[in-house]
């Protein structure tokens, strides 16, 4: 099979393409022959700045090639959407178990990379900030996988004024057009009217700015891999909190939740609330391109590659 590997830390041009041996299931794993795969800012993070060269995790979705020993609840030829920690970028990819889902018939391998680890991150992170009817919302990344899901959710939900933040104006019609009441930019010197929640999927230096961007009382959500630091005081001034969500806990540590939370996402598909967006379809061999998309700052919506 084909997969694409590095093995010096650098730029997306470190990445490469060559021929490997068919993983193995083991136990309360499948073999998927992956026919989608979502590439993430956490993974191209970590080519560049990690330390020593890692697997190219991430989310696949295809049809189960095979079953690792106890594994119940699925068959050879289901066709699923799941987390792989290894060989993500490749023909064939080992998932656990635990971490796969369905994909329905009249969806494609595409749409469910794009749609639902990226739809469960949306919602669980607004979820996660106890939100009231009626209450304002800024989403962060807005015009990102996670981001544009996150702006539909809330309305879907019962939020109130939906603001995206995105860095660059050339977004704004893109998230106008999932539904923002209006969009901000990160250089703006205001961000409008304090916001009851902000779901940031940003973090480092905008961290700041957006827990300031809060209400009295407000929850800000973080769950980018961007780091950053909070002030206390900001915090105390206003009698803010910050809650940090996980989508790896939510799935190992709240099984049932987990659950909810993936068929919630093919229900608000289903109902017409949630549409994920696919910025491109880029072939497994030119994963360095999907890479420099992401580090460029560029992609409205999710950046899929296909083998
Ligand atoms: N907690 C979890 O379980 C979990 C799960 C999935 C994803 N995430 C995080 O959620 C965030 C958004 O993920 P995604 O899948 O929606 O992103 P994505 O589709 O890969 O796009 C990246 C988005 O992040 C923004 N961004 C901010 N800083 C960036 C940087 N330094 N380099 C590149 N892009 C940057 C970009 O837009 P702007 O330039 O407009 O900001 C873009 O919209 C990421 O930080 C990711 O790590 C967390």
């Amino acid at each position: 099979m084909r997969r694409v590997r590095y093995e010096v830390n650098g730029g997306p041009e470190v990445l490469f393409c060559e021929e490997s041996v068919l993983p193995r299931p083991a136990a309360g794993e499948l073999l998927v022959r992956v026919e989608a795969i979502g590439v993430t800012l956490p993974t191209v993070r970590k080519v560049r700045e990690g330390s020593e060269p890692m697997p190219l995790g991430g989310e696949v979705a295809g049809a189960v090639q095979a079953l690792g020993p106890d594994v119940a609840g699925f068959a050879v030829g289901d066709r699923v959407t799941g987390l792989c920690f290894t060989d993500a970028y490749a023909e064939f990819a080992v998932v656990p178990a635990a971490l796969a889902s369905r994909v329905p018939d009249d969806a494609s391998a595409v749409e469910a990379v794009a749609l639902v680890r990226s739809g469960v991150v949306a919602g669980g992170a607004y979820e996660a900030a106890s939100p009231e009817p009626g209450g304002s919302v800024l989403v962060t990344a807005a015009a990102g996988a996670v981001g544009g899901l996150a702006l539909q959710y809330a309305k879907a939900r019962g939020a109130g004024r939906v603001v995206a933040a995105v860095g660059d104006p050339a977004k704004a019609d893109f998230v106008r057009a999932l539904g923002a009441d209006d969009v901000v930019l990160y250089g703006d010197t205001a961000w409008g009217d304090p916001y009851d929640i902000v779901l940031d999927g940003v973090g480092g230096e905008l961290l700041s700015p957006a827990v300031r961007a809060l209400a009295p009382g407000g929850r800000l959500v973080a769950y980018g891999s961007g780091g950053g630091t909070v002030e206390a005081y900001e915090l105390l001034v206003r009698g803010a909190s910050v809650i940090g969500f996980q989508m790896r806990m939510l799935a190992f540590g709240k099984p049932a939740l987990y659950a909810r939370r993936l068929r919630e996402v093919w229900e608000m598909r289903d109902a017409g609330a949630l549409r994920a967006s696919v910025h491109e379809e880029i072939p497994l061999a030119e994963a360095a391109r999907a890479h420099a998309l992401i580090e460029d700052r560029r992609n409205l919506g999710k950046v899929v590659l296909v083998p």
